[in-house]
């Protein structure tokens, strides 16, 4: 029989941080499991990965934290290439985006469709931080809109009101990098011509689906894209970090992170070539048509892999001899949240792969996202359920079923396989079921629903015990010894069965069993064949899946709810610096104040800020007369909720100290500050 071919590739995880529980649900585990089981099929499969390595984010980072974008992807690639290893994820390359083999591959695909003449080359008005000395992106740009006032708007778009605008009609415009207002400066860039592609992509979409069937939420993100009308993309930036724009006049440009990203895959499978010593080797899984590519993602990256790429390679396949096969499919997964909210390294909810797996071995964690993937909407890591599945699956049902046959056999039968005997009906059905298993799982797996598969692998182990039940072997070996042999018989076949389909979901204990069972994993079809011969000696049992106790999840739970605001081993109520950013401190000169009637503690406050006046009380009225605070320039916070006091609306808060007699001090600042300046 020939053995398909296939490419198998996971996103390739930014630098810039360590990988958490929602990466792993997103594509790692299911492409992992996907990639096990083709190889116990035994098709060909090479499966790539790696880190990506440039965008403005890491350069963020590496300016927060005063050293060079080197040093934090440097860290991160090695932190998480370590985490996918323990965690047992079998990439056969994890490669890195800042090697020379991808700038050379980015650059290469950017020379070729500028010399096919389709990129064009547009000027634009950009964002300029003085300070920064950078364009900013849209998202590192914040003002008021021009629109509807509201403070937080895009530099092309605003939230509140979805008012579209061009960046100079931006009001009060602010880099979020710096503070600093930005200037607006002429720069070009090259663009791809996304929109010339769109039927070809609605073609390959709606074909791919109806020969593989592509995921209903997948096809959902493809039709609204290919709805609002694909439209030509920038693929460079204003950036000194990067892969270099390959021609003379692009000084100073990279090519956009997302443009190269992509092409990461490829690079990596020549890395992996030449680590084998056969450089062409790539070329037999890009480059023939024979190959089946999957490629899995994250919701979060659809456009990137259903539109973007495949249009990419289009343009590459019209220009060349050489002609890339496109992804076959993209199983992408919703979101899996953290206890309830979305993981968030500000917030510091959510774990870390590196540190859970300081605590809990790799296999607990690897079942408990199997079996609760995020296939067709977002679901919940809880700390509660990885217990329970834990301990109430794999040790009650897997590892019970296993050790206790396996046991049972050491005892009575000195540890060897027994002989068949008689088959009752109880038996050959067992049998009978267990022939069903490689196929039946095999049909979920290929269809993507790796969740079904791993949990159908579970309900074997439960027909397992329950049958080991049902046979009441501790009876029959007083009254029917060889009876009592072919109920075990039949229970070391299944545990051979289910060691060969857990592989791929729990693989270290997987190799504990077979290891238990003296025996090697045989062909994914094959697994079911009763492979163990009467007579062949077992080893020892050990317990595969150790419980975990109450309170080692207890104090996981108890850390979530103190480190929710605080990193390691600093106080409760430390807050991060974004938590700060969040609170407006503004500079607003006081130019109007009266007492209030009713209120001996309150003035009415009209102050100043940069292009606004507003009303602000203010419970200084016991310390200040109202000619004493005119003409002020305190500091308010500026974005606080709207309130009423006494009846008047207060828009804002003034800042004071009480001295040691009860005097309240405004903090003000010296005349020279302009209005409406942020206090940081
Ligand atoms: O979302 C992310 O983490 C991206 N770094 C994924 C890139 S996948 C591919 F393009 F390389
Ligand atoms: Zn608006």
């Amino acid at each position: 029989m020939v053995k398909e071919k296939i490419l198998v590739t996971a996103a390739l995880p930014y630098a810039n941080g360590p990988i958490h529980l929602g990466h792993l649900s997103g594509a790692y585990i299911p492409a992992d499991i996907y990639v096990r089981y083709q190889r116990l099929k035994g098709s060909n499969i090479i499966f790539i990965s790696g880190s990506d390595e440039h965008g403005v984010p890491i350069t963020i980072t590496a300016d927060k934290e005063g050293v060079k974008p080197q040093e934090i992807i440097n860290r991160y690639h090695n932190q998480n290439k370590e985490a996918f290893e323990k965690l047992g994820v079998s990439f056969d390359n994890y490669s890195r985006t800042s090697l020379p083999m991808h700038h050379e591959t980015g650059k290469e695909f950017f020379l070729k469709y500028y010399k096919m003449g389709i990129l064009k080359e547009k000027k634009s008005l950009q964002f300029y931080d003085n300070k920064a000395k950078m364009f900013l992106p849209d998202r590192y740009v914040e003002g008021t809109c021009p629109n509807c006032g509201f403070e937080e708007a895009r530099s092309d778009e605003c939230e509140n009101c979805g008012a579209l605008y061009q960046p100079n009609e931006l009001k009060n415009p602010k880099s979020k990098i710096t503070g600093e207002e930005p200037v607006l400066k002429e720069t070009s860039h090259w663009y791809f011509p996304l929109g010339k592609y769109q039927k070809r992509l609605e073609n390959y979409v709606n074909e791919m689906n109806e020969k593989f069937g592509w995921k209903e939420n997948v096809l959902q993100y493809c039709r609204s894209w290919f709805k609002d009308g694909l439209e030509d993309r920038a693929v460079t930036r204003d950036l000194d970090w990067g892969i270099k724009v390959p021609i003379d006049s692009a000084d100073g440009k990279v090519l956009y992170v997302w443009f190269e990203a992509v092409l990461g895959y490829i690079s990596s499978t020549k890395e992996l070539s030449e680590k084998l010593g056969n450089v062409d080797l790539w070329k037999d899984y890009w480059l023939d048509e024979k190959t089946k590519y999957v490629a899995f993602i994250g919701k979060d990256n659809v456009v990137f892999h259903c539109i973007i790429f495949p249009s990419m390679l289009m343009a590459w396949n019209d220009g060349s001899e050489e002609k890339y096969v496109l992804p076959q499919n993209v199983p992408a997964n919703e979101f899996l949240n953290f206890e309830g909210k979305k993981f968030s390294k500000s917030r510091n909810w959510g774990i870390s792969v590196t540190d859970f797996l300081e605590i809990f071995p790799a296999d607990p964690l690897r079942y408990t996202l199997a079996a609760n993937l995020p296939e067709t909407r977002d679901t919940d890591f809880y700390w509660k359920e990885f217990q329970l599945r834990n301990n109430s699956e794999l040790a009650d049902i897997l590892g019970n079923f296993i050790n206790r046959s396996i046991t049972f056999v050491q005892k009575h039968f000195e540890g060897k396989v027994p002989a068949q005997g008689k088959m009752e009906i109880i038996d050959s059905e067992m049998l009978s079921l267990i022939s069903e298993y490689p196929s039946k799982v095999a049909k979920l797996f290929e269809a993507y629903k790796i969740r079904d598969g791993v949990l159908e692998i579970m309900n074997l182990a439960r027909a397992g015990n329950k049958y080991f039940n049902d046979s009441e072997p501790w009876k029959t070996i007083k009254s029917d010894k060889d009876k009592c042999g072919t109920t075990l018989y039949v229970c070391l076949q299944t545990i051979y069965t289910l060691a060969e389909l857990m592989w791929p979901v729990v693989p270290f204990s997987s190799e504990k069993v077979f290891h238990i069972l003296n025996a090697e994993k045989t062909e994914w079809e094959n697994c079911s064949n009763n492979n163990l011969e009467t007579g062949h000696s077992l080893n020892q049992p050990e317990i595969i899946f150790p419980k975990i106790e109450d309170e080692v999840i207890e104090k996981q739970m108890e850390k979530l709810n103190t480190t929710e605001n605080k990193a390691e081993n600093l106080p409760d109520d430390i807050v991060t610096i974004d938590d700060f950013l969040k609170i407006k401190l503004k500079v607003a000169e006081v130019i109007g104040a009266e007492k209030l009637e009713k209120s001996e503690k309150l003035l009415k406050l009209l102050v100043k800020l940069e292009n606004e006046e507003r009303q602000v009380i203010a419970g200084i009225a016991k310390s200040y007369k109202p000619e004493e605070i005119i003409g002020k320039k305190v500091i308010i916070v500026a974005n606080l909720k709207p309130a009423k006091l006494m009846g008047y609306e207060s828009k804002g808060m003034v800042l004071a100290v009480e001295d040691e007699n009860g005097n309240l001090n405004v903090l003000s600042t010296s005349s020279i500050v302009k209005n409406g300046t942020r206090v940081k």
